[in-house]
């Protein structure tokens, strides 16, 4: 077997390393140096070069370096084989860390204190009981359903939100777009974990925004496309969203002067909520390779109807 990594953000050495330690017979290329093309079997990628992909004559499976294939599949060059997206205990767990820590700085007045501090004030305020908080979830797939289950762990009432109903413990569940009023009505913090597809392009929107509770808070940590940029400023402009945690933006990074950069309502961060590291990730791929090479189904194969 012989496998093709291309990946601006990751290190191939360490992916290398770790996808070697359980697959030590791979024949594995780095790009640019590709070698035999005619070889190469499958290719784990992140955000490969249009055309890269269709330039592999006998590949026969394609595993992604992340969990969202959005870009993937806008992709037309994409070649019509199976696409594996990641699904990791190192993302999921620093991905409920991170959402967790923003609804925590909300609970604990972080950014009141932050706001004192630059005016020297020195004022306390006793928070409420984290149940008093409640938060939302929309999406309630690998990542959202361990969020919401950690932030209800932590004592928060959560609602989640899917587009089928799911059971999750404490977790109060609504289903498709019947559910999405009752969802979204008592919320303090919306998180969004949900796939960029075709229905959730632009689903954070003004139309959204205006059946929240006014003074909700935004935690957008999927895609910038999920999310009208303008609404945003909209609503933060009149209270309608108190404050907005993004992670991710339409343009990565937003282009000089986008008024995201200094609003004082907002924080940014550089698509950095959750990561997958090359020791924990480095097993699922080996076990798809060998998976490959037995003719066995692969694990996490997007459905590319659904866009996910
Ligand atoms: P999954 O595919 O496991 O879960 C997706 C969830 O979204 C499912 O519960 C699904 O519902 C729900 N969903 C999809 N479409 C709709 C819809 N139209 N209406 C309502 N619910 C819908 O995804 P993951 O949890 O693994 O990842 C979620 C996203 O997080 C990724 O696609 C990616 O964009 C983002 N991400 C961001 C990272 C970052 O660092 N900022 C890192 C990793 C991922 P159902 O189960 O009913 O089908
Ligand atoms: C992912 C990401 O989808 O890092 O995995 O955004």
């Amino acid at each position: 077997m012989a496998l093709l990594f291309y990946s601006d953000d990751d290190d191939p050495a360490a992916w290398r390393r770790e996808v070697l330690r359980h697959a030590p017979a791979l024949d594995w290329r780095t790009w640019p140096e590709l070698g035999e093309v005619e070889a190469i079997d499958a290719a784990l990628v992140w955000l490969p070069p249009p055309g890269l992909l269709a330039g592999l004559p006998n590949l026969k499976a394609v595993f992604s370096l992340a969990a969202g294939v959005d870009a993937m599949l806008r992709d037309p060059t994409l070649p019509d084989l199976p696409l594996c997206r990641m699904v990791d205990a190192s993302l999921t767990r620093s991905m409920s860390e991170w959402v967790l820590l923003q609804v925590l700085k909300y609970h604990r007045l972080l950014d009141v204190y932050g706001a004192q501090q630059r005016s020297t004030i020195w004022r306390l305020y006793l928070p409420p009981g984290p149940a008093a908080r409640v938060i939302g979830v929309m999406g309630l797939g690998e990542l959202g359903t361990d969020a919401a289950l950690t932030l209800a762990r932590h004592g928060f009432t959560v609602h989640g939100w899917s587009r089928t109903r799911k059971e999750i413990g404490e977790v109060r569940c609504h289903a498709g777009s019947d559910g999405l009023a009752s969802f979204l009505a008592e919320l303090d913090v919306l998180v969004c974990l949900l796939p960029l597809t075709p229905q959730t392009d632009g689903i954070l929107n003004a139309g959204l925004f205006s059946r929240l509770k006014p003074g909700c808070r935004l935690i957008n940590v999927a895609r910038g496309r999920h999310l009208v940029e303008q609404d945003l400023l909209d609503a933060l402009a009149t209270g309608r969203i108190a404050h907005a945690s993004l992670d991710v933006a339409r343009e990565e990074p937003p282009p000089q002067g986008h008024p995201f950069w200094r609003h004082p309502l907002i924080d940014l961060s550089p698509h950095t909520a959750s990561y997958t590291t090359p020791e924990s990730g480095g097993a699922l791929v080996a076990e798809n390779l060998l998976r490959l090479e037995a003719g066995a189904p692969l694990l996490h194969v997007v459905d590319r109807t659904r866009g996910y």
